[in-house]
């Protein structure tokens, strides 16, 4: 029977995890049946504050989680014993995720992994827009990295629309996420991945298989967003124009330019807590209208974006349990309704 809803868990209510799980609550074909966890620090106490049922991930943790004064109710296992879930979204730490695979074997219960696990993890690395069909009734999905998702969704376009014959992208990556800033991270200083070409290009393969990239890339003492810096050979000639069409049409993907003062990867932060959204998240990708260039030849294109990490694969969770459940069979009804719920917009200003 077709379902019309589902009921989802999030296990690992980190960075992605707590976003995932609000992002779900906004869905009303979806249920959050509540998230899960190992520790019970503050960001757990706040989910539990806010109602959400709290499970602890693993039995070994429900008395020293108790003990912190967290109201645990149960174990994730015994909520996957009891059938109570359709979907677990697992955001648990790179490799973690891999483990937990058994888990959900055994209880023969979907699972959305993130773009710490490998590939092998789920067989299917997903991005809404480029192949969302290849998810379809899956038992298990993977939703690539930001930096993956980034890649896929703008330089995608571009080889859906125009065809590309090279990419190469530079990815200047933010050091650490801000809430872990007090534990790790690097200060006054740039550091090379000196491993050439970086995972990111081979990763974006993992979604669109035949595109020829290479990525390189470096950490900034920053913890706000990455930045993406591309170059494109296409396989006909365009003008700027024919490029500015083809990101103007991808969803979630949008324009904002110098001309109006955004000259950083701060005045993006800026601009996203003035859209209002929960934590001043930003789900788009922001182009630079203005670095948006293309040789004189008109086969080398040239641009510039941001990649706000903590949230642009947020929307890509939504859809992939819509695929895996088969909820919508088509990408774009699916797209649409994400971006509906979560106010996901063309244009920001
Ligand atoms: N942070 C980002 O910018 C970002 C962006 C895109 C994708 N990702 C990917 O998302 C995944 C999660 O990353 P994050 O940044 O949210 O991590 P995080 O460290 O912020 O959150 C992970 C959460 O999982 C919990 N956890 C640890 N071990 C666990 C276990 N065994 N079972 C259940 N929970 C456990 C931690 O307590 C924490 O609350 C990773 O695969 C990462 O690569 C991260």
């Amino acid at each position: 029977m077709v379902k019309t809803s589902v009921s989802v868990v999030v296990n690992g209510y980190g960075v992605i995890g707590k976003r995932v799980a609000d992002a779900v609550l906004r869905q009303p074909d979806m249920r959050l049946v509540g998230v899960a966890d190992v520790v019970a620090d503050w960001r757990i106490k706040l989910a539990a504050s806010k109602g959400l049922p709290v499970y602890a991930s693993t039995a070994d943790r429900v008395s020293e989680m108790a003990k912190k004064g967290l109201k645990v109710s149960g174990t994730l296992e015994e909520l996957l014993r009891n059938g109570a879930v359709d979907v677990v979204v697992d955001c648990t730490p790179a490799k973690v995720g891999a483990r937990n695979r058994e888990l959900y074997e055994k209880y023969g219960v979907k699972a959305v992994f993130q773009g710490g696990e490998k590939h092998e993890v789920a067989g299917v690395s997903f991005v809404a827009q480029r192949n969302y069909s290849e998810a379809l009734g899956r038992q298990f999905v993977r939703v690539v990295s930001c930096n993956t998702t980034a890649i896929c969704r703008v330089i995608g376009g571009i080889h859906e629309k125009i065809g590309v014959k090279k990419a190469r992208v530079v990815v200047f990556r933010r050091a650490v996420d801000v809430w872990e800033s007090s534990r790790t991270g690097i200060m006054n200083t740039v550091v090379p991945e000196l491993q050439v070409p970086s995972h990111h290009g081979p990763d974006a393969q993992t979604v669109i298989k035949d595109l020829d990239i290479v990525t390189m890339a470096a950490k900034g003492s920053h913890n706000l967003y990455h930045l993406h810096m591309a170059m494109v050979e296409v396989r006909s000639k365009v003008t700027v124009e024919d490029v500015l069409k083809v990101v103007e049409e991808e969803p979630r993907v949008i324009f904002v330019s110098g001309e109006d003062g955004v000259d950083g990867l701060n005045a993006i932060f800026e601009l996203s807590r003035d859209l209002g959204r929960p934590r001043g998240d930003l789900y788009e990708i922001p182009v630079w209208k203005d670095s948006v260039s293309v040789s004189q030849d008109g086969l080398e294109v040239y641009l510039i974006w941001a990649t706000p990490n903590e949230s642009n694969v947020v929307p890509e969770n939504v859809d992939a349990i819509r695929a895996i459940t088969e909820l919508e069979k088509e990408a774009r009804a699916s797209i649409s309704k994400t971006d509906e719920y979560l106010g996901i917009v063309k244009r920001v200003y």
